[in-house]
Protein backbone atom coordinates (compact mmCIF):
# COMPACT_ATOMS: atom_id res chain seq x y z
CA UNK A 1 0.00 0.00 0.00
CA UNK A 2 2.83 2.18 0.56
CA UNK A 3 4.52 1.73 -1.67
CA UNK A 4 2.03 2.05 -4.43
CA UNK A 5 1.47 5.80 -2.68
CA UNK A 6 4.71 6.65 -3.47
CA UNK A 7 4.67 5.31 -6.92
CA UNK A 8 1.97 7.69 -7.49
CA UNK A 9 4.00 10.60 -5.97
CA UNK A 10 6.42 10.03 -8.33
CA UNK A 11 4.68 9.93 -11.61
CA UNK A 12 2.65 13.14 -10.82
CA UNK A 13 6.37 14.54 -9.56
CA UNK A 14 8.00 13.32 -13.02
CA UNK A 15 4.98 13.36 -15.36
CA UNK A 16 5.45 12.93 -18.95
CA UNK A 17 9.61 12.85 -18.25
CA UNK A 18 8.80 9.64 -16.44
CA UNK A 19 10.12 6.99 -18.88
CA UNK A 20 13.27 8.86 -19.50
CA UNK A 21 14.24 9.23 -15.72
CA UNK A 22 13.48 5.93 -14.90
CA UNK A 23 15.91 4.55 -17.70
CA UNK A 24 18.70 6.91 -16.55
CA UNK A 25 18.04 5.57 -12.73
CA UNK A 26 17.72 2.33 -14.29
CA UNK A 27 21.57 2.39 -16.09
CA UNK A 28 22.67 4.15 -13.01
CA UNK A 29 21.51 1.24 -10.43
CA UNK A 30 22.65 -1.18 -13.57
CA UNK A 31 26.05 -0.03 -12.73
CA UNK A 32 25.68 -0.32 -9.09
CA UNK A 33 24.68 -3.89 -9.35
CA UNK A 34 27.54 -4.64 -11.81
CA UNK A 35 30.15 -2.75 -9.43
CA UNK A 36 28.49 -5.18 -6.53
CA UNK A 37 28.88 -8.09 -8.56
CA UNK A 38 32.68 -7.34 -9.50
CA UNK A 39 33.83 -7.85 -5.65
CA UNK A 40 31.39 -9.81 -4.46
CA UNK A 41 32.26 -10.45 -0.82
CA UNK A 42 35.45 -8.82 -0.59
CA UNK A 43 33.45 -5.63 1.21
CA UNK A 44 36.35 -3.70 -0.84
CA UNK A 45 34.02 -1.21 -2.14
CA UNK A 46 31.05 1.27 -1.26
CA UNK A 47 27.94 -0.66 -1.43
CA UNK A 48 24.63 0.15 0.72
CA UNK A 49 20.94 -1.63 0.95
CA UNK A 50 18.42 0.70 0.94
CA UNK A 51 15.93 -1.84 1.94
CA UNK A 52 17.12 -1.85 5.35
CA UNK A 53 16.52 1.58 6.00
CA UNK A 54 14.91 0.62 9.59
CA UNK A 55 11.22 1.41 9.66
CA UNK A 56 10.76 3.44 12.65
CA UNK A 57 11.19 7.51 13.01
CA UNK A 58 14.63 8.07 12.45
CA UNK A 59 14.38 5.59 9.48
CA UNK A 60 11.78 8.58 8.36
CA UNK A 61 14.26 10.75 8.34
CA UNK A 62 16.64 8.94 6.46
CA UNK A 63 14.26 8.20 3.53
CA UNK A 64 13.81 11.61 3.39
CA UNK A 65 16.81 12.79 3.25
CA UNK A 66 17.71 10.70 0.70
CA UNK A 67 14.63 11.42 -1.27
CA UNK A 68 15.93 15.35 -1.15
CA UNK A 69 19.19 14.60 -2.73
CA UNK A 70 17.47 12.73 -5.56
CA UNK A 71 14.96 15.62 -6.02
CA UNK A 72 16.31 18.28 -4.34
CA UNK A 73 14.70 20.75 -6.87
CA UNK A 74 11.42 19.05 -6.37
CA UNK A 75 11.49 19.87 -2.37
CA UNK A 76 13.67 23.00 -2.26
CA UNK A 77 14.40 24.14 -5.39
CA UNK A 78 13.70 27.57 -6.69
CA UNK A 79 9.79 26.64 -6.82
CA UNK A 80 10.10 23.65 -3.90
CA UNK A 81 6.90 21.98 -2.27
CA UNK A 82 8.85 22.13 0.70
CA UNK A 83 10.69 25.22 0.79
CA UNK A 84 13.09 27.56 -1.89
CA UNK A 85 16.20 27.17 -1.20
CA UNK A 86 18.18 26.15 -4.33
CA UNK A 87 19.00 29.04 -7.01
CA UNK A 88 18.99 26.73 -9.28
CA UNK A 89 16.99 23.67 -10.24
CA UNK A 90 19.49 20.97 -10.21
CA UNK A 91 19.71 17.89 -7.78
CA UNK A 92 22.46 16.78 -5.34
CA UNK A 93 22.45 13.50 -7.09
CA UNK A 94 23.62 14.90 -10.32
CA UNK A 95 27.40 14.62 -9.05
CA UNK A 96 26.95 12.86 -6.10
CA UNK A 97 25.44 10.13 -7.79
CA UNK A 98 22.88 7.74 -6.27
CA UNK A 99 22.37 10.48 -3.66
CA UNK A 100 25.92 9.73 -2.80
CA UNK A 101 26.17 5.94 -2.84
CA UNK A 102 27.91 5.44 -5.77
CA UNK A 103 31.05 4.50 -5.61
CA UNK A 104 34.08 6.79 -7.64
CA UNK A 105 30.85 9.71 -8.07
CA UNK A 106 32.15 11.92 -4.84
CA UNK A 107 30.75 9.19 -3.04
CA UNK A 108 29.64 10.68 0.83
CA UNK A 109 29.65 7.56 2.61
CA UNK A 110 32.52 8.75 4.94
CA UNK A 111 31.02 12.33 5.38
CA UNK A 112 29.55 11.81 8.75
CA UNK A 113 32.69 10.14 10.32
CA UNK A 114 35.12 12.95 8.69
CA UNK A 115 32.82 15.58 9.61
CA UNK A 116 33.11 17.93 11.90
CA UNK A 117 36.58 18.64 10.20
CA UNK A 118 39.15 20.74 8.48
CA UNK A 119 38.71 22.13 5.08
CA UNK A 120 41.05 24.19 3.44
CA UNK A 121 39.08 25.73 1.28
CA UNK A 122 37.83 27.53 4.41
CA UNK A 123 40.84 27.29 6.19
CA UNK A 124 38.78 26.33 9.30
CA UNK A 125 36.92 23.59 10.96
CA UNK A 126 33.32 22.86 9.38
CA UNK A 127 30.35 21.13 11.27
CA UNK A 128 28.53 18.70 8.56
CA UNK A 129 25.43 21.34 8.06
CA UNK A 130 27.66 23.37 7.36
CA UNK A 131 29.55 21.49 4.85
CA UNK A 132 25.69 20.62 3.33
CA UNK A 133 24.90 24.28 3.29
CA UNK A 134 28.49 25.13 1.19
CA UNK A 135 26.63 22.95 -1.56
CA UNK A 136 23.84 24.21 -1.39
CA UNK A 137 24.96 27.75 -1.41
CA UNK A 138 27.63 26.99 -4.08
CA UNK A 139 27.02 24.46 -6.94
CA UNK A 140 23.50 25.54 -6.24
CA UNK A 141 23.36 29.26 -5.62
CA UNK A 142 21.11 28.88 -2.83
CA UNK A 143 20.64 30.30 0.35
CA UNK A 144 21.40 27.53 3.81
CA UNK A 145 18.89 25.13 5.08
CA UNK A 146 18.33 27.04 8.74
CA UNK A 147 20.48 24.03 11.27
CA UNK A 148 17.20 22.63 12.95
CA UNK A 149 15.21 22.53 9.49
CA UNK A 150 13.23 19.17 8.34
CA UNK A 151 15.44 19.16 5.66
CA UNK A 152 18.45 19.50 7.25
CA UNK A 153 18.11 16.97 9.87
CA UNK A 154 17.25 14.25 7.54
CA UNK A 155 20.03 14.91 5.41
CA UNK A 156 21.85 14.48 8.11
CA UNK A 157 20.26 10.98 9.40
CA UNK A 158 20.93 10.04 5.54
CA UNK A 159 24.46 10.74 5.74
CA UNK A 160 24.70 8.69 9.03
CA UNK A 161 22.73 6.14 8.07
CA UNK A 162 24.93 5.80 4.84
CA UNK A 163 28.17 5.54 6.76
CA UNK A 164 26.60 3.44 9.34
CA UNK A 165 25.80 0.93 6.94
CA UNK A 166 28.50 0.73 4.38
CA UNK A 167 31.11 0.20 6.72
CA UNK A 168 33.93 1.88 4.99
CA UNK A 169 37.18 4.01 6.01
CA UNK A 170 38.89 6.45 3.96
CA UNK A 171 40.46 3.63 1.99
CA UNK A 172 37.76 1.78 1.01
CA UNK A 173 37.65 1.60 -2.85
CA UNK A 174 34.92 4.12 -4.49
CA UNK A 175 35.24 6.60 -1.58
CA UNK A 176 37.67 8.73 -3.39
CA UNK A 177 37.61 9.16 -7.30
CA UNK A 178 39.07 7.55 -9.41
CA UNK A 179 42.88 8.03 -10.65
CA UNK A 180 44.27 9.26 -13.76
CA UNK A 181 47.11 8.94 -15.42
CA UNK A 182 48.66 12.20 -16.02
CA UNK A 183 49.51 13.03 -19.50
CA UNK A 184 52.91 14.96 -20.15
CA UNK A 185 51.03 17.67 -22.24
CA UNK A 186 48.82 20.03 -20.65
CA UNK A 187 44.43 19.90 -21.39
CA UNK A 188 43.34 20.71 -24.66
CA UNK A 189 39.95 22.72 -24.41
CA UNK A 190 39.97 22.61 -28.22
CA UNK A 191 40.27 18.66 -28.09
CA UNK A 192 37.64 18.72 -25.47
CA UNK A 193 34.86 20.58 -27.73
CA UNK A 194 35.40 17.67 -30.32
CA UNK A 195 34.84 15.08 -28.00
CA UNK A 196 32.16 16.75 -26.25
CA UNK A 197 30.23 16.60 -29.67
CA UNK A 198 31.08 13.43 -30.33
CA UNK A 199 29.84 11.67 -26.73
CA UNK A 200 28.24 14.09 -24.54
CA UNK A 201 26.09 16.94 -26.40
CA UNK A 202 23.24 14.21 -27.49
CA UNK A 203 22.01 14.39 -24.23
CA UNK A 204 23.79 17.62 -22.63
CA UNK A 205 22.86 19.54 -25.69
CA UNK A 206 25.62 21.10 -28.16
CA UNK A 207 25.15 24.17 -25.83
CA UNK A 208 25.97 22.16 -22.47
CA UNK A 209 22.22 23.49 -21.55
CA UNK A 210 20.94 20.38 -20.79
CA UNK A 211 17.39 19.20 -20.93
CA UNK A 212 14.40 19.99 -18.70
CA UNK A 213 11.87 17.43 -17.72
CA UNK A 214 8.70 19.15 -19.81
CA UNK A 215 6.99 20.37 -16.01
CA UNK A 216 9.76 22.68 -15.81
CA UNK A 217 10.56 21.04 -12.13
CA UNK A 218 13.94 19.56 -12.69
CA UNK A 219 16.51 18.47 -15.19
CA UNK A 220 16.65 15.19 -17.12
CA UNK A 221 20.49 15.93 -18.40
CA UNK A 222 21.58 18.59 -16.43
CA UNK A 223 23.22 22.10 -17.45
CA UNK A 224 27.17 21.75 -17.66
CA UNK A 225 27.66 25.65 -17.68
CA UNK A 226 25.52 28.35 -18.67
CA UNK A 227 24.18 30.67 -15.72
CA UNK A 228 21.94 27.57 -14.33
CA UNK A 229 25.20 25.35 -13.99
CA UNK A 230 27.75 25.10 -10.89
CA UNK A 231 29.36 27.87 -10.29
CA UNK A 232 33.13 28.64 -10.86
CA UNK A 233 35.36 27.71 -7.11
CA UNK A 234 33.06 24.15 -7.33
CA UNK A 235 34.52 21.17 -6.75
CA UNK A 236 33.66 20.09 -10.46
CA UNK A 237 35.32 23.62 -11.56
CA UNK A 238 38.34 22.03 -10.55
CA UNK A 239 39.91 19.89 -13.96
CA UNK A 240 41.44 16.89 -12.09
CA UNK A 241 38.82 16.76 -9.99
CA UNK A 242 35.96 17.04 -12.95
CA UNK A 243 38.23 14.41 -14.95
CA UNK A 244 38.37 11.91 -12.32
CA UNK A 245 34.76 12.53 -11.87
CA UNK A 246 33.62 11.50 -15.88
CA UNK A 247 36.05 8.41 -16.39
CA UNK A 248 34.12 6.48 -13.60
CA UNK A 249 30.21 8.28 -14.66
CA UNK A 250 30.18 9.25 -18.56
CA UNK A 251 28.21 8.72 -20.84
CA UNK A 252 26.02 8.39 -18.22
CA UNK A 253 24.35 5.29 -20.19
CA UNK A 254 28.02 3.75 -21.21
CA UNK A 255 30.66 4.13 -18.36
CA UNK A 256 31.16 2.57 -15.55
CA UNK A 257 34.30 2.31 -13.02
CA UNK A 258 35.46 -0.43 -14.09
CA UNK A 259 34.90 0.02 -17.36
CA UNK A 260 35.52 3.55 -18.28
CA UNK A 261 34.92 4.90 -21.41
CA UNK A 262 37.27 7.69 -21.79
CA UNK A 263 40.87 7.74 -21.66
CA UNK A 264 42.67 10.02 -18.69
CA UNK A 265 43.92 12.07 -21.27
CA UNK A 266 39.96 12.45 -22.71
CA UNK A 267 38.41 13.28 -19.80
CA UNK A 268 41.01 15.86 -18.90
CA UNK A 269 40.51 17.20 -22.05
CA UNK A 270 36.47 17.51 -21.61
CA UNK A 271 37.37 18.61 -18.44
CA UNK A 272 39.23 21.27 -19.65
CA UNK A 273 36.60 22.60 -22.24
CA UNK A 274 33.62 22.00 -20.01
CA UNK A 275 35.37 24.23 -17.12
CA UNK A 276 36.95 27.04 -19.52
CA UNK A 277 35.84 30.52 -18.62
CA UNK A 278 36.77 32.24 -21.84
CA UNK A 279 34.82 29.90 -23.67
CA UNK A 280 31.72 29.08 -20.97
CA UNK A 281 30.14 31.45 -18.73
CA UNK A 282 28.89 30.59 -14.90
CA UNK A 283 27.36 32.32 -12.21
CA UNK A 284 28.93 35.03 -10.90
CA UNK A 285 30.61 34.17 -7.80
CA UNK A 286 31.70 36.83 -5.10
CA UNK A 287 34.20 35.41 -3.27
CA UNK A 288 37.20 32.67 -4.42
CA UNK A 289 38.67 30.84 -0.97
CA UNK A 290 41.64 29.15 0.37
CA UNK A 291 42.52 31.83 3.09
CA UNK A 292 45.96 29.42 3.61
CA UNK A 293 47.25 29.48 -0.25
CA UNK A 294 49.70 27.12 0.73
CA UNK A 295 46.75 24.66 0.80
CA UNK A 296 45.24 24.73 -2.54
CA UNK A 297 44.35 22.40 -4.26
CA UNK A 298 46.82 22.21 -7.37
CA UNK A 299 44.76 22.44 -9.98
CA UNK A 300 42.33 25.31 -8.26
CA UNK A 301 41.50 27.96 -11.18
CA UNK A 302 43.77 31.04 -9.79
CA UNK A 303 46.65 31.77 -8.20
CA UNK A 304 48.44 32.54 -5.14
CA UNK A 305 50.33 28.78 -5.21
CA UNK A 306 52.91 28.00 -3.32
CA UNK A 307 55.56 27.25 -6.09
CA UNK A 308 55.98 29.52 -9.30
CA UNK A 309 54.05 27.25 -11.86
CA UNK A 310 52.06 29.82 -13.45
CA UNK A 311 48.42 30.17 -12.92
CA UNK A 312 47.20 28.56 -16.62
CA UNK A 313 49.59 25.71 -15.64
CA UNK A 314 47.57 24.66 -12.24
CA UNK A 315 44.36 24.82 -13.88
CA UNK A 316 45.35 23.04 -17.38
CA UNK A 317 48.41 21.15 -16.69
CA UNK A 318 50.73 19.48 -17.47
CA UNK A 319 49.96 18.35 -13.55
CA UNK A 320 53.36 16.07 -13.18
CA UNK A 321 55.90 18.38 -12.64
CA UNK A 322 53.77 20.41 -10.31
CA UNK A 323 53.14 17.33 -8.41
CA UNK A 324 56.92 16.22 -8.30
CA UNK A 325 57.96 19.57 -7.45
CA UNK A 326 55.53 19.41 -4.49
CA UNK A 327 56.46 16.17 -3.55
CA UNK A 328 60.06 16.60 -3.41
CA UNK A 329 59.59 19.81 -0.94
CA UNK A 330 57.61 17.27 1.06
CA UNK A 331 54.52 19.22 0.40
CA UNK A 332 51.29 16.75 -0.16
CA UNK A 333 49.80 18.23 -3.36
CA UNK A 334 45.74 17.80 -3.34
CA UNK A 335 43.96 17.57 -6.88
C1 LIG B 1 22.87 9.24 -21.96
C2 LIG B 1 22.87 10.62 -21.58
C3 LIG B 1 24.20 11.23 -21.13
C4 LIG B 1 25.38 11.26 -21.81
C5 LIG B 1 25.69 10.71 -23.18
C6 LIG B 1 26.29 12.02 -20.98
N1 LIG B 1 25.68 12.40 -19.82
FE1 LIG B 1 26.46 13.55 -18.35
N2 LIG B 1 24.82 13.27 -17.21
C7 LIG B 1 23.69 12.58 -17.61
C8 LIG B 1 22.76 12.51 -16.50
C9 LIG B 1 21.40 11.83 -16.50
C10 LIG B 1 23.38 13.17 -15.42
C11 LIG B 1 22.83 13.31 -14.00
C12 LIG B 1 23.17 12.05 -13.24
C13 LIG B 1 22.28 11.78 -12.05
O1 LIG B 1 21.48 12.65 -11.67
O2 LIG B 1 22.41 10.67 -11.49
C14 LIG B 1 24.66 13.66 -15.91
C15 LIG B 1 25.54 14.41 -15.16
C16 LIG B 1 26.71 14.99 -15.66
C17 LIG B 1 27.55 15.92 -14.94
C18 LIG B 1 27.37 16.40 -13.52
C19 LIG B 1 26.22 17.31 -13.36
C20 LIG B 1 26.37 18.64 -14.06
O3 LIG B 1 25.43 18.98 -14.80
O4 LIG B 1 27.37 19.33 -13.90
C21 LIG B 1 28.60 16.22 -15.76
C22 LIG B 1 29.74 17.16 -15.47
C23 LIG B 1 28.42 15.47 -17.00
N3 LIG B 1 27.25 14.73 -16.89
C24 LIG B 1 29.27 15.51 -18.07
C25 LIG B 1 29.16 14.68 -19.19
C26 LIG B 1 30.17 14.56 -20.23
C27 LIG B 1 31.46 15.35 -20.28
C28 LIG B 1 29.71 13.64 -21.11
C29 LIG B 1 30.42 13.09 -22.32
C30 LIG B 1 31.64 12.36 -22.08
C31 LIG B 1 28.40 13.20 -20.65
N4 LIG B 1 28.11 13.85 -19.48
C32 LIG B 1 27.59 12.31 -21.33
C33 LIG B 1 23.44 12.05 -18.86
C34 LIG B 1 24.40 11.92 -19.85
Amino acid sequence: MKKSYQFIIFLVMLGPALQVFISCNESAKGALVEAKASVANTNTIVSIDTTKIPDDKYGDEVRYGRELMLHTAYYIGPNGINGKYLGNKMNCSNCQQDAGAKPYSLNLAMSFRNYPGYRAREGRVLSLAERINNCIMHPHLGKPLPLDSKEMVSIMCYLKWLNDSSRVDNSTKGIKNLELTFPDVAASPERGNVLFAANCARCHGLDGEGKMQPNGVTYIYPPLWGPKAYQPGSSMHRIVKLAQWLMANMPYDKATYNKPVLTSADALDLAAFINDDKIHKRPFVKEYQYPNYKEKAIDYDRGPFNDTFSDAQHKYGPYKPIIDYWESKGMKPTF
